[in-house]
């Protein structure tokens, strides 16, 4: 039977982070991961990162070819009614965004990982957690062929939302709160040079549309949808002819289209998990909390579990005070309900919900008051850039 200091279930960017941070304190973990390496590099999900992502990455010795490949972005437009409103993320924060695609950050992590043998199990079968709330937690689980249990110290969720850690925790200790959207998002990849330089959220009676970036030579754009749909219901052609007619002519005229590389219907969903913790069990990231995409707040919230949750353990190991792992939950929830307020808003302010035109005012009327205030953009700005950590 194999000792860990940190058992880890799950290699998507949490679990990654959180192995690496602990690594460079002497910290000993064990990864486990269902898919190979090559299957979770190459999701294509997030791609934009506030300014305390970049910083974690960097601390975690993992953002050299981030800093030189990712795009620094100092604001980006709202458009709507046919025209447009810039929000200078810079001149009303301070701060900056950087557009690196979370498959290249997988990659980086994965790369650093694998300078130590045996620390990530690609490919790992009916992972099972037990005693989570004893002081000898284990988990099983079948590697190449046989059936395994690793003992540690504490146990790491980072499994995403279909994981198994949440699962474990009895329901009476649980408080789950949902919002299902009525809509989904379809997203297509291309080798087409981005339609401007920054990112734009337009808001279209047809319904929302972003137009994103992961470098100058490919583009990253996506369409509000019926959930109903499916990607084969959207030849490319319907896509780009969607998506010319929901933002504004200045922007449509620009638009240059090309095969999609990749194209993918992401349902929307808020979901918020109380506690995150469970005797020495701690849930991170989307394992924990979902928030829709709208802002992109899902790998930075997932990135600032983990600073906490990091923390914690290094504390414990360094001091033997379980102070701050005590506090876990109750300050990483701090955080995640204010981005789960925010992405909520922003979706509610820039999709298509109904057909009530009472409903419909009042989305042209917030969108005029953004536009006309300061106040208002620097509200948004500042839950854009990320909430302060104190
Ligand atoms: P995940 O990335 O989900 O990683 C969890 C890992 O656990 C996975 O590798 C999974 O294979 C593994 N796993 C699951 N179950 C088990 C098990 N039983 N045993 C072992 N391993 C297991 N966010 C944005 O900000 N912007 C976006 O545009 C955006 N688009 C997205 C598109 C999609 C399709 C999805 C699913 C998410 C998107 N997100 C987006 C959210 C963002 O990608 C997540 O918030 C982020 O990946 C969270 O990281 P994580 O490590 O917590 O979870
Ligand atoms: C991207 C996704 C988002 O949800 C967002 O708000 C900004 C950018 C992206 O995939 O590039």
């Amino acid at each position: 039977m194999r000792t860990t200091q940190v058992a880890i279930v799950g290699a998507g960017p949490s679990g990654l982070l959180l192995s690496q941070l602990l690594s460079r304190e002497g910290i000993d973990s064990v990864v486990l991961e269902r898919e190979s390496r090559e299957h979770v590099q190459g999701r294509i999900r997030a791609g934009l990162l506030e300014w305390t992502t970049v910083e974690l990455l960097r601390e975690a010795g993992v953002g050299g070819r981030m800093m030189q490949e990712g795009l620094i972005h100092e604001g980006f437009d709202v458009a709507f009614a046919n025209g447009r409103h810039r929000i200078d993320l810079k001149a009303l924060t301070g701060k900056s965004m950087l557009v690196y695609g979370q498959n290249e950050l997988q990659k980086d992590l994965a790369e650093t990982r694998s300078g130590e043998p045996g620390a990530v199990l690609w490919q790992v079968r009916d992972v099972a957690l037990h005693d989570c709330d004893s002081r000898a937690p284990r988990v099983s689980y079948t590697h190449e062929g046989t059936r395994q249990e690793l003992r540690c110290d504490f146990l790491a969720g980072c499994d995403g939302y279909h994981g198994v850690s949440r699962t474990v925790i009895p329901r009476e200790r649980l408080a789950q709160y949902e919002r299902v959207y009525p809509f989904g998002w379809l997203g297509l990849l291309a080798d087409v040079p981005p339609l401007h330089a920054e990112l734009v959220y337009a808001r279209h009676e047809r319904g929302f549309a972003l137009c994103s970036m992961r470098s100058p030579g490919r583009s990253r754009y996506y369409v509000q949808c019926p959930l109903e749909d499916t990607v084969g219901e959207w030849p490319d052609g319907r896509f780009w002819d969607e998506l010319r007619l929901r933002v504004p002519e200045w922007y449509a005229a620009r638009l240059v289209t090309g095969p999609s590389l990749e194209k993918s219907i992401v349902p929307l969903r808020s979901l918020v998990t109380e506690p995150m913790q469970f005797g020495r069990l701690f849930l991170v990231g989307d394992a924990a909390h979902i928030v829709p995409p709208t802002g992109a707040k899902g790998l930075n919230l997932a990135a600032a579990d983990v600073r906490v949750l990091s923390r914690a353990l290094i504390e414990f190991y360094r001091n033997r005070s379980a102070t701050l792992l005590e506090e876990y939950s109750t300050r990483a929830l701090s955080r995640v309900w204010k981005a789960t307020r925010f992405s909520w808003w922003f979706t509610r302010l820039l999709h298509r919900f109904s057909t009530d035109p009472f409903a419909q005012r009042m989305q042209s009327a917030e969108l005029e008051y953004l536009a006309g205030s300061e106040a208002a953009s620097r509200s948004l700005a500042e839950n854009y850039v990320g909430l302060s950590f104190d």
